[in-house]
Formats: C-alpha cells, structure tokens, sequence
C-alpha cells in the first residue's frame, strides 16, 4: 500500500474524486485509451482510471446532457465501458454540494440522515448518524444534490426509494467496555444465541419455525438432498450442518466452498435445495455462487446476519442470523449463531422425517440451554488467558477433531491465523498420522478437541501419539472427563451437551485461545493485516 495508490483519486484535470470499492477488469484498456487521450496517471490503481474515464465524458459532454445534470450523466456513461464491480462516490469541483455514488456487486448504502446524506458499504459504519437507510440494488446510481436525492439505472430509469430501518443500535456497534470488539462479540454469544433462536420453536416444543423460507413443509419434506455454500468461516458452519442434517435427518447433503463451486459446474440432482450461508450477505463469491444455482433452477434459501444485504434479497427464503452487527474481522457471534440455525435446520428435516416426539423434545430443550453452556465456557476466559500467554511465542499450531468437531478444529485454526498471523492447520485428528505428524515436535503445539463419546479412546490414542513426539497438548475435553495422567499439558474443560450443541459449546475456548493469544502478541486483533469484513471483490 502506498501513499499514491490510496484513495480518494483524483483525475487528471483535476476536476473528479473518487472513491471505490471493487475492480474494474478492463481498466488496462481503458487506460490505453486515456493516455491516448493525454490523460496521465499518479497510481496503478483501477480506480484513478474510472475517475479519469468519468472526466474524459464530462470533458466530451460539455453541456449536452439532455437536461440531466451532466456530472451524473458523465458517471453513467462511464459505468457503461468498465466491466467488473464497484461501489463508488464521486466529486465534482464544478458541482460542490453533490456526491454520485452507484454500485455493482459491491455493497452500497445510503444513509438518510437529519440534513445530511452518508454512504458506505456496511451499515455499521452509518448507524452513529442515522438509522434510516436506503440499500442500493446493482445497476443503479445514487444523485445527491443539496437538500436532495435521486436514484436511477444505469438505463436512466427513475427508480423510487425505499428507506428501510435498521433495527440495532448504536450501542450494538460499539465497544462496550470491551478492549476490542472481538473480545466483545466473544462474551455476547449467549444473548446472541437467544436472539437467533427466539420465537424459532414450535408450540408443542419438538420442532423448529422459521417464517421466511417460503416453502410449506411439504415442499421443504420433497428435497431430497441439500447443498451448502459459503466461504471461510460460514463454510466451517455448513460442515457442522452437513454432519447434523446427516446424522439425525439421514438426508445427503453436500458443502462446497463457493469460490469452486461457481467454476466448477458440478452436477447436481435437480431435487436439491440449495443453501448459502454469510455474515454479511455481501460476499461476492457466495453471491456469484448463488446466483448460479437460481440460474440453473435451485430454489436457493440464505442463512444471513445482514438485513437487506444482496444475498438477503435475491434468495428465495432464509433465515436472518439476528445477531446485531458484528464488526470485528474474525467472525465469532456469527460463527456460533450459523452452528445454531444450522442444527435447528437439521432438527426441522428430521421432524418431517423419522425423528419421533419425544427426541424433537430433547434436541430443542437442548438447544434452548445453549446460551447457558456457553456462559459456562466463557467463565474459562481467565484460564484460557494464561494458558495464551504461555504459548503466544509458538509460530506453528495444529488443531484436530473429529466428526462435528473437525469442522472446529478448521475454525480453530483459521481463527488464530488470521488474528495472531501464527501457522495453524486444522485437521480431521486420525488424519494428523498422514502427514501433519512429520510436524510435530517441542515446537508444535497440538489443541485437541476431546469430548466425551464413543470415539473418545480413538482420540486419547491419537493425543498419545503427539505426546510421543514431544508435541505440547491442549486438550479441551468434557468436564469431569478423566484423561490419562501427563497426556495433555492444559486442559480446557467445557461442559457435557448434546451433540448439537457440542460444536456451539467447543468453539468458545478456540475462540478466547486465538483472541488472547493475539493480543499477547501485540496484534491489531478488530483489523488483521491483508484482511476485510467482507470481500466484495473476486
Ligand atoms: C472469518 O473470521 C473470516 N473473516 C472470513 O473467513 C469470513 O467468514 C468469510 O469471508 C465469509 O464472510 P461472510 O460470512 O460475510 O460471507
């Protein structure tokens, strides 16, 4: 990153800023043509050459803009030559009291504020000033000028606002004491599980609700096979959903990464229901991948934290995560709120299936204590802490479970290389003798997760195997459950839960592992390096 390269840009004649999200895919021709046009350029950036593209048609239009104002009309005209995505806000020096914005499969936002305007691409970053916002859709632009605002296509067709509500507060998007807002979104899981499942069970208390799927349970009984996509951690969550829809509804479901599956062309038996889950709803990989299942005919159902984001409203149905706004990078409230839709999922099949009464009881009762298991975990904290601040100097972690737990283990991992900018690789634990095992040594520490269960003794014999090789142990196992004496050097101990709720309760001692350790190391835990809240580009 460098001085030239950031934004705003400015063009050549001095006249444009501009401000972008995304990327323009042409931009080397189109700058061809400009510099053949004497335009010059301070950067290498795509954006610098959509602002010199918008001064090239304010140049060539004067003052011919069909009574349009020819500012306006200078951006639309240039959105038509570029290809790729933007969400962007210009200035013109001849137009002082106006902002152009539009958008492309980037997110874009108007605030709509007491005698002011604001945009930006999350809503997190307005609800300060207002909670009145309008959620642009692709293809279309955004004329403030004044007092006023207008909203058009690309087409130049008139299109009339919807000013939605956001429904947090500004109290939500802030720190609450907290040193950072991971740490903040770590502690107000239990509230968040409650919101994402209140009002979500049945009145005889053996099955889920949820009002937004569209579909009667008659359709829903009919798919005969479920495909998940999503990326990074919300992927980790499909993986959890996978082994529960599987497990209890004996339906096949599939997960992929939505960055492949959008490429790939897998072929899919035609009575799938397709699923996407994400945060922000604006993740451009599991956007394209959703919009390539609708093509090919799949009734596609989001599971999604933001309300109004693209996903949200180009789905067929889904499930909002309610959740309130998670603002740190690393995802932890909306992680553990996804595992809990995604079982709650699993329960609805498997009611409309085999699961008789009495087990939909049982499996809702457990859900419904879920808050509370995770309060227990998080009374850890202070252990976890100093067990953070004896292994923040390790630059090399494994993290192996297995069943619902290999899916946390990947979560584990992910989570403390993205924050402390350690190596960690999660891992299925029996599969570690496959390779990972060559890097086991004094200097790779080994988190195991070690539940109770049938396979229990399997995973105390592949913990035998790191201990032989002098691989430090930190076993989060279930309370009271005895392990042989010497084999892990830590013991994190989570409460005993119903299979369900076991990958909610054993994400919260990775999450505080990562997050103190991060700190420990000085890290910039809200923001990481290389990292954004959503990626909106390809
Ligand atoms: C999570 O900690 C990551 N920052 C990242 O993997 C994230 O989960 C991924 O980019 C997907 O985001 P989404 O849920 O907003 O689609």
């Amino acid at each position: 990153m460098t001085d030239a390269n950031a934004h705003p840009h400015v063009s050549s004649d001095g006249k444009f800023a501009l401000i972008h999200n995304g990327v323009i895919e042409n931009y080397s021709q189109i700058k061809a043509f400009l510099v053949s046009e004497n335009y010059t350029f301070k950067s290498e950036t795509d954006t610098e050459v959509l602002c010199n593209l918008i001064a090239y048609h304010y140049a060539k239009m004067g003052a011919q803009a069909d009574g349009q104002s020819p500012f306006l009309e200078s951006v639309r005209k240039a959105l038509h030559h570029v290809e790729g995505t933007y969400g962007i806000a210009a200035l013109c020096t001849e137009h002082p009291g106006e902002i152009v914005a539009a958008r492309k499969a980037s997110p874009l936002i108007l605030g709509v504020g007491d005698d002011e305007y604001l945009l930006a691409s999350d809503a997190s970053a307005l609800v300060s000033r207002t909670r009145n916002v309008v959620y642009l859709k692709d293809g279309e632009l955004v004329h403030i000028a004044g007092k006023d605002f207008a909203i058009s296509t690309l087409e130049q067709a008139d299109v009339s606002p919807v000013v939605d509500r956001i429904d947090w507060s500004v109290e939500e998007a802030t720190m609450d004491g907290h040193d950072h807002f991971m740490e903040k979104e770590i502690f107000e899981q239990p509230l968040a599980l409650e919101n994402a499942m209140r009002g979500r069970f049945s009145a005889d208390g053996s099955t889920a609700m949820f009002g937004g799927l569209n579909l009667t349970p008659e359709e829903f009984r009919n798919f005969n096979r479920f495909m998940f996509c999503a990326c990074g951690t919300a992927w980790h969550a499909c993986l959890v959903t996978e082994h529960l829809i599987e497990r209890f509804a004996r339906v096949p479901v599939e997960v992929d990464y939505a960055s492949e599956f959008r490429y790939r062309n897998a072929p899919l038996d035609p009575n799938t229901l397709f699923f996407v889950v994400s945060q922000s709803g604006e993740t451009i990989d599991t956007l394209a991948a959703m919009r390539e299942a609708k093509r090919k005919g799949f009734r596609v159902l989001a599971i999604n934290n933001v309300v109004g984001s693209s996903i949200a409203r180009e789905a067929d149905g889904g499930i909002y995560q309610h959740v309130g706004p998670e603002i740190g990078v690393a995802s932890t409230k909306a992680f553990t709120s996804q595992l809990l839709l995604g079982a709650m999922v699993a329960l609805y099949v498997s009611r409309l299936r085999d699961m008789s009464f009495n087990d939909g009881v049982d499996y809702v009762n457990a859900l419904r204590g879920a808050p509370e298991l995770v309060r227990r975990a998080l009374a850890q904290a202070p252990r976890i802490k100093a067990i953070a601040r004896r292994y923040a100097h390790y630059t090399d972690f494994l993290f192996l479970g297995r069943l619902s737990l290999f899916p946390i283990a990947l979560e584990g991992a992910l989570k403390l290389k993205e924050i402390s900018y350690i190596h960690s690789e999660g891992y299925p634990a029996a599969e570690m003798k496959h390779g990972p095992i060559a890097l086991v040594c004094e200097k790779c520490p080994s988190v195991f997760f070690a539940p109770k269960g049938e396979i229990f003794n399997k995973i105390v014999s592949s913990m035998q195997e790191i201990k032989a090789r002098k691989g430090p142990v930190i076993a989060i196992a279930t309370e009271g459950c005895e392990l042989p004496p010497g084999l892990a050097d830590d013991v994190i101990e989570i409460p005993d839960c119903h299979e369900a709720v076991l990958p909610i309760v054993a994400t919260i001692p990775v999450q505080l592992l990562s997050y103190y350790i991060a700190v420990e190391r000085g890290c910039d835990v809200d923001k990481p390096r290389n990292l954004a809240k959503s990626v909106t580009v390809e």
